[in-house]
């Protein structure tokens, strides 16, 4: 596992940028796997402009997220879908039929899980970006999830609920459950990018990194991966014991 600790989030951002900028340059058709939520806008800010600047295309690209709300009307502005339309796939040359996602909206979820996973399975990811919630989810695997469930239709927990509230003005407008790709899935990947930001992601970043792999914490199953970059600002990596000079 290699862990770059930047001195701000906007140099975070450019080194996780430079991560999958290296992934699409070298890979013939690269298929990346996308989170959502704040700490990756900065990361898809700093692709988009690589690409207007002619640096970088996403032509030969094709992204499958993570995961998605269940329910949410297909125009809903924070279906994540529509996020990574609005973050990336609207403002470089990446195809609308190149982004895939699971369905929120499907009559049969279960069915819809299972299809989206041997989907994502079969993709076989070349790059997987992850952020890290304030309980140590991935994608939304919370606490508990065992770590070969396969992508399923979860109940988020309140605290997630809370946590994503800010990108619904209010908790009662957040679906309470989604569609993830399981933990297996994700490390089915051949490289991991795992990005945190800011001192509330001091806490999980210890205990993925430095603290036993268990279904406590869904992130430290990174440690069972092979290739693993790991992304932080001073403050996200302001707990980790181990010495490691900032990037
Ligand atoms: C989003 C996702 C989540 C977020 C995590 C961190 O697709 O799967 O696991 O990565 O909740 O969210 P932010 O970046 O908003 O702190």
């Amino acid at each position: 596992m290699q862990v770059f600790i930047a001195k701000d989030a906007a140099a975070a951002a450019a080194i996780a940028a430079d991560i999958v900028e290296n992934v699409v340059r070298s890979t013939p058709r690269p298929r990346i796997g996308m989170a959502t939520g704040s700490t990756m806008v900065g990361v898809y800010r700093s692709l988009v402009d690589r690409h207007q600047a002619g640096a970088l295309s996403f032509a030969e690209s094709s992204v499958y997220l993570l995961d998605e709300y269940v329910g949410l009307d297909p125009g809903h502005p924070q279906a994540f879908r529509n996020v990574i339309r609005t973050d990336l796939a609207d403002h470089v040359d990446l195809s609308n039929d190149a982004v895939f996602g699971p369905d929120g909206r499907a009559p049969d979820l279960e069915a819809e899980a299972r299809r989206y996973d041997q989907l994502v399975t079969e993709a076989r990811i070349d790059i997987q970006l992850l952020g890290i919630g304030g309980n140590g989810h991935i994608a939304f695997n919370e606490p508990g999830t065992p770590f070969d469930a396969p992508s399923s239709v979860v109940a988020l927990r309140e605290e997630t609920r809370r946590d994503n509230a800010r990108f619904f003005g209010s908790i009662d407008h957040i679906p309470r459950q989604a569609i993830t790709q399981g933990i297996g899935t994700i490390l089915q990947a051949r490289e991991i990018l795992l990005v945190a930001l800011g001192p509330h992601k001091a806490r999980p970043i210890c205990d993925a990194l430095e603290g036993p792999v268990s279904v406590d914490t869904p992130a430290s199953a990174i440690q069972l991966h092979p290739e693993v970059s790991v992304v932080l600002d001073a403050e996200a990596a302001s707990l980790l014991s181990a010495a490691r000079p900032e990037s």
